[in-house]
């Protein structure tokens, strides 16, 4: 049994179908009149807010004076096009997500002059996409997202063209020239087109990174988070201190967007069926604060859309997230009017999987308009890439209160990682500067305020071979440091890593020089005196000019002893360690000077100080220059890609750091001295002795428990945790 509203009028001829319903067990389902196709002057039909049953019925093809046919959301079946081949009258086509499954070529469409809009997205339609559409005089909008369509566009469209909807089709090779033609337009989001730079020049950057194999940052992830303020045009600080990015973009009916971080990004489709531009918002603001909310300012704007709404997440560390959304109603008021009748329906996916189907703001918020709710899910990213989709199925009420205020809304989207992430958060400064940001687990013992009276107070510590600290916020609950970037990587990348850099001696010796100042500088020059304590090849970054930078000096203040930062441990890193520092924990800016020594030699010989591939007796730096020194041949650790360097300066150099690396702290000299020794200021001492640790070394040489446990082991491997510094030092103790 069939049970139909519809509203028709003889005067204009127009008829809209707003429920057209069988009753059967599983309850309502609908099908599109068979009838329909015995009325052939109907001029205008719409049907809106239905599940239809498919296919759609061939008698329509009788309605050859149609000017308006809107149709939507067919749930089953399957329908070809070719009934649409005699309605050449329309001006207004809308067969959007009907699961037509054909191709363009069953219509002549050259015949279809009079159109104005044209939408066959979300369904499956094949071949290329013919010249003939994007020829037609009049046609204004064209949307056909979501389909099928392979090849190469046409090469000409029709001025009259004001916005076109490609996006997720399998379109290829590069773009026809009115492609980047001003006040045009253009989704072409989740194709595989080939886009050289000047291609998409005037195109709303970052498409490249919204091609459907996401090329950008694959295998290379740089952020573990976003935040966006939907439709906000300025960020906010939420209450648990996440910030979310503005995103005031105007986008149409057929756009994108990509944050300037190419953090995250936004595409929008869909034409309200109203053509009027005032109407067409996809960006709303609420007419009252939200005295209810701790994040009242998320709540003030909302994206909407007329069709489909999606956001990505771009370069996101593959892991399990956090995604929440959160959503408020405020475009149908509270109060008893028609307008209040209004509904909006809309359907959520992330990552693909449906998570809520026919999701209403205002009946998940007990009914209510103006009052905040939230959605949380968790989801796996694993290509460095996150989709949140919001699309309309053509439900709820499309025209209360006016056309133009159905479909996905929401006003502010949070994703957050359920995992430690090895990432930054990098990116650039507003300002353009790059940056490097740092991320620091939660420190337990300080408050809010010291933290940041401790990170003022190493941002005013500024020197050549420093490296700057442009500032920190807190996300979340995760303090964030944020340095100057500096491109040449770190020196041990340089010196032992697959870098492409070639340091020859002259580049080595001035970076020996820049250390050693920017260490002086922390021990004896600057207001408050920092002891690093982790001087490492790997904390010490190069900039354009190769000028060194220590980075990292400071964090240790922030930190409990026993407390571990993400990149470097607070204990030091095994190979640099200074043995009073490691055995008894005994720390001055001599285990800084220490650590510098075996810097200096690594540079010397271009090889970390330990590498367990090389022959016995060379495995230890160290051990291997002892041995040569004794033999008076302290030359012949110099890197051997060197084919020509100084040998007073590599000499003297070898000596500074043998004094350096004295086991006993008061025989190494201050950083200034060392500098001094360096330029050949001053002579270098001659009297070095031999350390006990290189002939524990030798002694224990074989064990590979004591190699990995102790100081003198000089492995590569972080000490991580207090209790191994322990057992490092009962280890170090019984030997
Ligand atoms: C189409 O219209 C013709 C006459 O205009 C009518 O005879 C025919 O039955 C209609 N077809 C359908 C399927 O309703
Ligand atoms: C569509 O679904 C309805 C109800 O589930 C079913 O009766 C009908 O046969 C289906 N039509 C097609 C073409 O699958
Ligand atoms: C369109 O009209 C032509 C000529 O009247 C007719 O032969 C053809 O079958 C019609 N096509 C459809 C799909 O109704
Ligand atoms: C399509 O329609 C145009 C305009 O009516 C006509 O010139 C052309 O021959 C038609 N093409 C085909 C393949 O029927
Ligand atoms: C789309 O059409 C192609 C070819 O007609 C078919 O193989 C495919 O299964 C269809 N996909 C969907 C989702 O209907
Ligand atoms: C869009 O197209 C894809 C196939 O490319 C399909 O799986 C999906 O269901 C379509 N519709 C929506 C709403 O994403
Ligand atoms: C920013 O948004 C507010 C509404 O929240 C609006 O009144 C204001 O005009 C907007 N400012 C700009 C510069 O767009
Ligand atoms: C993702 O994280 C959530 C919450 O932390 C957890 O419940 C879920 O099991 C995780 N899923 C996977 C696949 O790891
Ligand atoms: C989500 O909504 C619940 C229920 O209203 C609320 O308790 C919770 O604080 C909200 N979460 C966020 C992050 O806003
Ligand atoms: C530093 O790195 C940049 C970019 O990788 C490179 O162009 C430049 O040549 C490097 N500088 C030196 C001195 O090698
Ligand atoms: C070498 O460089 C490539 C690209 O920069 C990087 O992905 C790879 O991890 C590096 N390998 C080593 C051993 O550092
Ligand atoms: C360690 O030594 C081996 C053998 O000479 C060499 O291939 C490798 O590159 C060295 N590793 C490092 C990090 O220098």
């Amino acid at each position: 049994m069939y049970l139909c509203f519809i509203m028709f009028s003889y005067a204009t001829c127009q008829i809209f179908l707003f429920a057209c319903r069988r009753v059967s067990g599983n309850g309502f389902t609908g099908k599109i009149p068979n009838f329909l196709g015995s009325l052939p002057n109907l001029v205008d039909v719409a049907f809106h807010g239905n599940s239809f049953e498919g296919p759609i019925p061939e008698s329509l093809s009788n309605l050859t004076k149609l000017t308006t046919l809107q149709l939507g959301d067919i749930v089953n079946g399957s329908s070809s096009l070719a009934f649409i081949s005699n309605m050449t009258s329309l001006s207004n086509l809308i067969l959007r997500n009907c699961r037509i499954s054909d191709n363009l070529g069953a219509v002549n469409f050259s015949m279809f002059a009079q159109l104005i809009s044209l939408d066959l997205s979300f369904n499956n339609i094949t071949g290329q996409i013919p010249q003939s559409i994007l020829s037609l005089g009049n046609l204004r909008f064209l949307s056909l997202g979501n389909n099928s369509f392979t090849g190469m566009l046409p090469e000409l469209i029709s001025p009259s063209l004001k916005s076109i909807d490609f996006s997720y089709n399998q379109l290829t090779g590069s773009l026809p020239s009115w492609a980047t033609q001003n006040n045009l337009q253009l989704n072409l989001v989740a194709n595989n087109f080939f886009l050289g730079s000047a291609d998409s020049s005037a195109l709303p950057s970052g498409l490249k990174c919204l091609q459907r194999d996401t090329p950008c940052f694959r295998g290379s992830p740089e952020y573990y988070s976003f935040a966006v303020n939907c439709g906000a045009n300025s960020s906010t600080r939420g209450s648990d201190d996440t910030i979310y990015d503005v995103d005031p973009s105007d986008l149409g009916a057929a756009s994108y967007y990509v944050s300037s971080q190419t953090r995250w990004g936004v595409s929008n489709v869909g034409q309200y069926f109203s053509f009027s531009a005032s109407d067409a918002k996809n960006i709303i603001y609420s007419p009252q604060h939200f005295q209810n909310s701790d994040d009242s300012k998320l709540f003030e704007s909302a994206r909407m859309s007329a069709s489909s709404l999606r956001y990505y997440g771009l370069g996101l560390e593959n892991g399990n997230y956090t995604v929440l959304l959160q959503f408020v109603e405020f475009a149908f008021p509270d109060t008893q009017t028609w307008q209040s009748l209004g509904r909006r329906v809309f359907n959520i996916y992330v990552q693909g999987h449906l998570k809520e189907k026919n999701f209403d703001i205002r009946k998940t918020a007990g009914g209510k308009s103006f009052t905040t709710v939230n959605r949380s899910y968790t989801t796996i990213v694993s290509e460095n890439f996150l989709e949140i989709h919001l699309f309309w199925a053509g439900k709820g009420s499309p025209r209360i209160p006016t056309e133009g205020y159905y479909g996905p809304m929401i006003s502010a989207i949070s994703v957050s990682p359920n995992f430690t992430p090895t990432v930054r958060n990098g990116g650039k400064l507003p300002d353009g500067r790059d940056i490097a940001v740092k991320q620091l687990s939660q420190s337990s013992h300080q408050g809010k305020s010291e933290f940041v009276t401790e990170v003022e107070t190493i941002s005013a510590v500024q020197h050549r071979n420093l490296v700057k600290l442009h500032g920190f916020c807190i996300d979340g609950k995760t303090p964030l440091l944020v340095y100057e970037y500096l491109e040449n990587g770190s020196l041990d990348r340089a010196l032992f890593g697959n870098s492409s850099l070639i340091l020859d001696w002259a580049m080595r010796f001035e970076i020996i020089l820049g250390i050693a100042r920017g260490l002086t500088y922390l021990h004896e020059e600057s207001s408050v005196r920092i002891v690093h304590r982790d001087i490492k090849a790997g904390n010490v970054l190069l900039d354009t000019n190769l000028t060194p930078k220590i980075s990292d000096f400071g964090l240790a203040k922030l930190y409990d002893e026993s407390q571990t930062h993400v990149s470097t441990k607070i204990a030091g890193t095994m190979g640099y360690v200074a043995p009073e520092y490691a055995m008894r924990g005994r720390l001055t800016e001599k285990a800084d000077i220490f650590a510098f020594g075996v810097v200096m030699l690594e540079i010397v010989a271009g090889r970390p100080n330990t590498n367990n591939s090389l022959e016995e007796g060379k495995i230890y730096l160290f051990e291997w220059l002892w041995s040569l020194y004794e033999k008076a041949q302290a030359l012949g650790i110099v890197d051997p890609n060197l084919n020509e360097f100084n040998k007073v300066e590599a000499f003297r150099v070898i000596c500074v750091a043998l004094l350096c690396t004295q086991g006993s702290p008061h025989q190494r000299p201050p950083m200034s001295k060392v500098v001094a020794m360096l330029t050949g200021e001053a002579e270098v001492a001659q009297v070095v002795t031999k350390p006990s640790y290189i002939n524990e070394w030798l002694l224990k040489g074989g064990n590979q428990s004591y190699v990995t446990c102790s100081y003198s082991g000089f492995t590569s491997s972080d000490v991580s945790t207090s209790k191994e510094s322990k057992h490092l030092t009962t280890g170090a103790g019984h030997g």
